[in-house]
């Protein structure tokens, strides 16, 4: 017997829903809770993409708050964390508690849900195009640009890992510099790095979502033409929602 809410949210040509939200920034002492917008989401789409800052300072309380809304949510959540989920050097712990609560926490991972492959990583700052910050000078300069390199070569072990024919790349970072824009241009560095895109751009892909940049725009291609959709809660999208609905 079928499921009538599943059949309403997927259109019979295994084509899934996937709602995806960026920067929840949950905070200890805020009276914000997730647990409407998780159940809503719960109704419209067949998976939840959280694209990292789901907590404000790193703290595991607030974890352990989100873990507590996301009771609300019924389908299953795939998510990587952001630059603020390592404020307090709490992040094994942050990542435990989401864990326990179910979430597919993805690191350099994939994981197939629906018959898509999920691949996440957080990705790192580097800047865009032929302006990259480029492995030069003082160790620190050149430590930085290992790590850009580094994050998006666990991106290209995790693609790999996918046997599914549609995947959908989860990122914190940006990998295009269009969905950055809003953002003041000097801060661009800061909020992505095509070496992201030049990786993505190596396999085939349905889509690819990011957050980070608040200020930025919500769609945009890699130079390859994958579609990029930074799905920040701040940014304004089709839906009218905090949250994008993506069909894979
Ligand atoms: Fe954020
Ligand atoms: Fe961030």
């Amino acid at each position: 017997m079928p499921d009538p809410t599943e059949s309403a949210k997927t259109n019979g040509n295994g084509v899934i829903k996937v709602a995806a939200i960026g920067d929840l920034h949950v905070q200890e002492d805020a009276q914000t809770s997730y647990r409407d917008l998780f159940g809503e989401i719960s109704r419209e789409a067949d998976v939840l993409v959280l694209t990292g800052d789901l907590t404000n300072l790193g703290k595991p309380r607030e974890a352990e708050l989100l873990a507590e809304d996301l009771r609300a949510c019924s389908i299953p959540v795939v998510a990587v964390l952001g630059n603020h989920d390592y404020e307090s050097g709490c992040v094994e712990q942050i990542a435990a508690t989401l864990r326990q609560a179910g979430v597919h926490l993805l690191d350099g991972q994939a994981v197939e849900l629906k018959d898509v492959g999920f691949v996440g990583v957080k990705g790192f700052v580097g800047g865009f195009g032929r302006r990259m910050l480029g492995s030069f000078g003082e160790p620190a300069i050149k430590a930085m640009v290992a790590e850009s390199v580094n994050e998006a070569m666990r991106l290209e072990n995790a693609m790999r890992q996918v046997r599914a024919k549609r995947t959908l790349v989860v990122l914190h970072y940006a990998p295009v510099p269009e969905t950055v824009a809003g953002e003041p241009p000097e801060i661009f560095p800061f909020l992505g790095s095509s070496r992201l895109a030049e990786t993505i751009d190596r396999f085939k892909v349905s889509a690819v979502v990011h957050g980070h940049a608040h200020r930025g725009s919500y769609e945009g291609r890699t130079p390859g033409g994958a579609s990029v959709y930074n799905v920040a809660m701040h940014i304004a999208k089709p839906t009218g929602r905090p949250y994008a609905l993506l069909e894979i």
